[in-house]
């Protein structure tokens, strides 16, 4: 990884169909203005890809990983084997379980390879950005800034009283 050159996050999915839900993670780390790219690797359809992709990460400045994936989820626990930058799972609601296998897929993975796992679908896409962007800011004072930011504009946001 090269010095003092801003970190990336790398946004990857396991199909185009995922972006409805991913879309909401660029969303997020770009108001918080993190650098990011994005990319659809699946493990099963595209396994070289997905290789080369991992075998690239630290001389392509990528500082954080998420992954999202849905089913049969083993993208982020794939990724996570051939690298050794942190990887967040969103898991993607599926057609036949909601999602609940997607999560699972993804949570339970075995001792020795980590995978942060966040909720399913929208909250865990967002919250995935958050968590990169808060993992960029350890070594990075604006966007810690503007991650306090976020958190007073969402507290302000909150109402006392229901109208
Ligand atoms: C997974 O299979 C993808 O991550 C996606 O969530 C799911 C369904 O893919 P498509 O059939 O929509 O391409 O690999």
């Amino acid at each position: 990884m090269k010095k003092n050159t801003r970190l990336k996050v790398s946004i990857v999915m396991g199909s185009q169909s995922d972006y409805k839900i991913m879309k909401l993670a660029e969303k997020t780390l770009k108001k918080i203005g993190v650098l990011f790219e994005t990319k659809i690797i699946s493990a099963h359809r595209t396994p070289q890809r997905m290789y080369e992709y991992a075998k690239k990460v630290e001389q392509n400045n990528i500082g954080v990983i998420i992954a999202g994936a849905g089913g049969s989820a083993h993208l982020p626990g794939m990724i996570s084997a051939l690298t050794h930058v942190p990887v967040l799972g969103v898991p993607v609601e599926s057609k036949k379980l909601n999602g609940l296998d997607s999560l699972l897929s993804i949570a339970q993975m075995p001792k020795g390879i980590p995978v942060a796992t966040l909720a399913i679908g929208e909250d865990g896409a967002i919250n995935a950005a958050l968590f990169a962007a808060a993992i960029i800011a350890n070594n990075n004072p604006n966007i810690r800034k503007k991650l306090k930011n976020f958190r007073i504009s969402q507290t302000k946001s909150v109402k006392k009283t229901p109208k």
